[in-house]
C-alpha cells in the first residue's frame, strides 16, 4: 500500500458510513454526477454478477444488499478499509461471505477465479494519474474465469464538465485525496480496457461511466 492509494480508502470510517448512502447514493448521484442509483447503477450491477462475485471497494455493501441474487452467489469482498469490509459483510448478511483486506493496486494473493468482479466507484478514489490506476485492469483479468466479466462505473474528470455542485464535490475530493479523478477520462479508460480485453462494451450517464469487459487477452 503507498501512502497516496491508501488516502482513497481511510475516509470510509463507521460514521462516514453511516451517511454513504444518503450522501453519496442518494444526493450526490442523483444531483451532482447525474447518475441515479437506482434507476441506472443497480441494474447495471444486477445485469453482470455471476455465481462467483469478487466486489472490490465495498463500501457499504449497497449493491450487493439489494441486488436480489441468487441465493446460490458466492460473495468474496476485497477493500483496503476494514470498517467497510465490515460493514458491508453485514448488510450482506450472507452466510459464506468471505472478506480480503488487500490494496487493489497490487495483485490478489493467490489464484483464485471468479465469473464477475465489480468495481464501483473505486477507480475515482484511487491516485491519478489514469494510467496508473488502469493498470489494476491488467491484474485483475487474470482473476476472471474463463467467460467471465470485469464491470464497474466510475465518475469522470475535469473534462466531463461537472455542474456547480459536481465541481465543489471534485475541489474537495481531490484536495483531501478522496478521489484521484481530475485527470480520469472516458478515451482514457477504453484505451486501457482494449488494451487487456476483446470485449468492452462502455456506457455514459451523467458524468459517470459506465464500462463492461470480457474475453481477456493473456
Ligand atoms: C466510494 S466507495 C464505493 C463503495 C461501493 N462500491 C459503492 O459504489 O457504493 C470506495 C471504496 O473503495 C475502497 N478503496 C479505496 N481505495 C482502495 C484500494 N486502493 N484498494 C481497495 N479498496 C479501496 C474504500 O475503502 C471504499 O470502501
Amino acid at each position: 500500500m503507498t501512502d497516496s492509494s491508501a488516502a482513497g480508502a481511510a475516509v470510509y470510517s463507521p460514521f462516514t458510513l453511516a451517511l454513504y448512502d444518503a450522501w453519496v447514493l442518494g444526493i450526490s448521484n442523483r444531483y451532482a454526477w447525474r447518475c441515479p442509483t437506482k434507476e441506472v447503477l443497480l441494474p447495471f450491477f444486477r445485469a453482470n454478477t455471476g455465481l462467483r462475485h469478487l466486489d472490490i471497494g465495498v463500501g457499504t455493501g449497497y449493491y450487493l444488499a439489494n441486488a436480489q441474487l441468487p441465493a446460490d452467489t458466492q460473495i468474496t469482498l476485497l477493500d483496503l478499509n476494514p470498517s467497510s469490509l465490515e460493514a458491508a459483510r453485514r448488510r450482506i448478511d450472507r452466510p459464506g461471505t468471505r472478506t480480503l483486506q488487500h490494496d487493489v493496486m497490487t495483485p490478489i494473493p493467490g489464484d483464485e477465479l471468479f465469473d464477475s468482479i465489480s468495481l464501483f466507484y473505486l477507480l475515482h478514489c484511487l491516485p491519478g494519474p489514469l494510467d496508473a490506476k488502469a493498470a489494476i485492469f491488467g491484474t485483475l483479468k487474470h482473476n476472471l474465469q474463463p467467460g467471465g466479466v470485469l464491470f464497474g462505473a466510475t465518475i469522470l474528470g475535469d473534462e466531463a464538465g461537472h455542474n456547480g455542485f459536481g465541481r465543489k464535490l471534485m475541489a474537495v475530493y481531490n484536495k483531501k485525496g478522496i478521489f484521484g479523478n481530475r485527470g480520469d477520462t472516458q478515451l482514457g479508460f477504453e484505451a486501457h480496457l482494449r488494451q487487456h480485453f476483446r470485449d468492452v462494451t462502455l456506457k455514459r450517464e451523467g458524468k459517470v461511466l459506465l464500462f463492461r469487459a470480457a474475453q481477456p487477452i493473456v
